[in-house]
């Protein structure tokens, strides 16, 4: 049991009155429930810091205090309404509220967009404010609590939470974790000679704590910000910069900083955030002589952030962004006593290379095995699942699962690389290379989902059947996250088949990040041509409309650890199967460029054909078996539904 399942029963009967105040006694409940773990969290990460520990007591209360009425409100009906994060409900975008739509007002009036497709649930990108020129895409901030004027004020941020709420629409926002921009006042601080906040920020007066630092760290940006600390002339010291020059890693061995950033957290709370997403928090410890990434006191840190948030606000969860190996992930939901008690939601990374794997090679091989090796996840979680973000595809497999293949690990991936970064003649996808390290050969992918899966160069050669297997592959992936266990994700644009936007090429601040390849403006000209039928896009965005659509209808999708990856027998085929207590449902994707076949009986076995017959809901058909096998067109999508 979790200590989310322990706060359910102590909230007890006589509080779920409608209206009524919650009382301060639920705090107090709610604290002494965690109080044991994040006391010996806290002491194991700072020891005999005691006025540290009481003065996070006092905090918490003083938070509890300051939380809205309504938020409380919600915190309790959704602890009534067990997970609520694991519904097939939800389906989500994400976006960048400047390229999609100018500001907060800009985005509040989207409403109807977002009503027409089926999101419930949007990942705006960072908001606050950030230095002029690069900001990493505002993943350097210069406050944690301050609106970006570009997007508008405080108060409009206010009103479009609140009107997000009341149209039930769930809002993730970005808690930049692990560093801030060299403009934040702690760093201005630091730069001015204050050692109080030059210990907020590993920073070191000569190159010999640097140099033992980097024997073992490895190059986050190796082509753009090589290296991993940074001289500071205005301080005449080295600052750890393990991403860009000017995001300093924030020192966590120091409690005071701790405590700063779990009151910005809370702010984020209680601005009526429902997701907050933990920016690069595998990075969150760093020890010498290890690669500084996925320490064990890393997940102690986290799970302390978790287990006093849950205190003040416990309706809100975290999104563990943790872009790591396979068996590295399920970590973040917490181990052994801590499990179920960290994040809530885990981006399914695994998934998502492991499907452009499959796209690449035409064969899902490597998807199973990466699937299958992977161990299993707390029931109380689960995952964020997406085709694209605005970062790169990083080729984070597991070597020893490629060489169980009988494929060289290291060639492999030199195949992915050349086979969506267009160098290879007949690939179709037209993707860009992301900070390749010509050191070690790697290098990570970057480019729309249309420009990757051939759209682009589909369309500029004007050849139909080309564009035909692209929005087929885009559909099918869609068809696949919106139907895995948890949130799926739509990457803005990706529902209108949007291609790379080169851009950011002539833009000094963005040229040297291809990421920008893959962060369009959104395209509200081909929106408003919607409907016209030979329109790539319409097609695109009508099938994902409908998907979602089904997804809603189909509480099966609700994730309750009911999923099955079932080996079909054939290396094209995915076959995944969501069971349900009365229903189910049967996905099966064709990954290769030509038909396939599939058992029939097998599939009727499992109770998705009858009478000869199955039912495949993405289209309504219905199709009858005559050689005893399922025929699937090349990047066939079949949601089956249970006889
Ligand atoms: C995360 C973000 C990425 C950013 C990095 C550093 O990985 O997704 O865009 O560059 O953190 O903040």
């Amino acid at each position: 049991m979790n200590q989310n399942a322990i706060h359910r029963l102590l909230a007890g009967e006589k509080l779920q009155a409608p209206g009524r105040k919650i009382p301060r006694e639920l705090f107090e409940k709610r604290l002494a429930a965690n109080f044991t773990l994040v006391q010996d969290l806290f002491f194991g990460l700072y020891p005999d810091q005691e006025d540290a520990f009481s003065r996070l007591h006092g905090l918490l209360a003083q938070w509890f205090e300051q939380r809205p009425a309504a938020l409380k409100a919600q915190d309790l009906q959704r602890q009534q309404e067990g997970n609520w994060y694991q519904s097939h409900r939800w389906v989500g975008m994400q976006l960048y509220v400047d390229r999609f739509s100018t500001d907060l007002k800009g985005l509040e009036a989207k409403l109807p967009y977002f009503q027409k497709l089926g999101i419930n649930f949007l990942h705006l990108m960072p908001l606050t404010k950030r230095p002029k020129g690069p900001s990493d895409g505002g993943y350097a901030v210069n406050s944690y609590t301050d609106i970006d004027p570009r997007y508008g004020t405080d108060a409009d941020f206010k009103q479009l939470s609140k009107t997000f709420r009341e149209h039930g629409i769930c809002l993730m926002l970005d808690f930049v974790v692990n560093h801030t921009s060299d403009e934040f006042p702690w760093a201005v601080k630091a730069k001015a000679g204050d050692p109080k906040y030059q210990q907020y920020y590993y920073t070191y007066p000569d190159r010999s704590v640097p140099d033992a630092f980097e024997a073992s760290l490895p190059e986050i940006f190796p082509e753009s910000a090589p290296g991993n600390f940074t001289y500071i002339p205005e301080m005449d010291r080295w600052v750890m910069t393990v991403f860009n020059t000017y995001q300093w890693d924030l020192n966590y061995t120091n409690p005071e900083v701790f405590l700063e950033m779990l009151g910005n957290l809370v702010h984020l709370a209680n601005l009526g955030i429902d997701v907050v997403r933990f920016d690069a928090l595998a990075f969150l410890w760093k020890k010498i002589g290890t690669v500084s990434q996925n320490l064990p006191e890393a997940h102690r840190l986290i799970s302390l952030f978790r287990l006093c948030l849950q205190t003040v606000a416990p309706g809100v969860v975290l999104l563990a962004e943790a872009i790591v190996a396979p068996h590295e992930i399920v970590k973040y939901f917490g181990e052994g006593r801590l499990e179920g008690n960290a994040c809530e939601l885990a981006y399914h990374a695994t998934l998502m290379a492991c499907l452009w794997d499959a796209v690449a090679t035409k064969k899902t091989l490597l998807l199973y095995k990466s699937l299958h090796e992977m161990p299993a996840k707390p029931e109380s979680c689960t995952w964020i699942n997406y085709i694209r973000c605005h970062d790169d595809i990083g080729l984070g497999f597991d070597d020893a699962h490629i060489a169980a293949l009988g494929w060289n690990p290291q060639m492999h991936r030199r195949f992915l690389l050349d086979y969506y970064c267009q160098r290879l003649d007949w690939s179709p996808a037209a993707g860009a290379v992301f900070m390749y390290n010509p050191l070690t050969g790697d290098g990570r992918i970057t480019g729309s989902a249309a420009s990757l899966l051939g759209l682009e160069k589909a369309l500029e050669a004007g050849d139909m059947e080309a564009t035909t297997a692209a929005m087929d592959k885009l559909v099918m992936l869609y068809g696949i996250v919106l139907a895995a266990p948890g949130v799926p994700l739509v990457y803005a644009g990706d529902e209108l088949g949007m291609r790379n936007d080169y851009s950011y090429l002539k833009n000094p601040d963005m040229a040297d990040d291809s990421r920008w390849v893959n962060r369009p403006i959104h395209d509200w000209d081909t929106v408003a041509r919607l409907g016209e039928p030979d329109l790539p896009a319409t097609r695109i965005f009508q099938s994902l409309q409908h998907l979602i659509g089904l997804r809603k209808s189909l509480p099966e999708l609700t994730d309750a650890n009911n999923t099955s990856w079932h080996l079909p027998g054939n290396p094209h085929l995915l076959v995944m199967e969501r069971r349900g207590n009365t229903g189910g449902l049967l996905v099966i994707a064709n990954f290769d460029a030509a038909p396939q076949v599939l058992n029939a009986s097998w599939v009727e076995r499992l109770g998705y054909l009858s009478g000869g017959q199955y039912e495949n809901l993405v289209d309504g058909s219905k199709t009858s078996i005559h050689s005893g096998l399922l025929e699937l067109e090349p990047y066939a999508l079949l949601w089956l539904k249970k006889f």
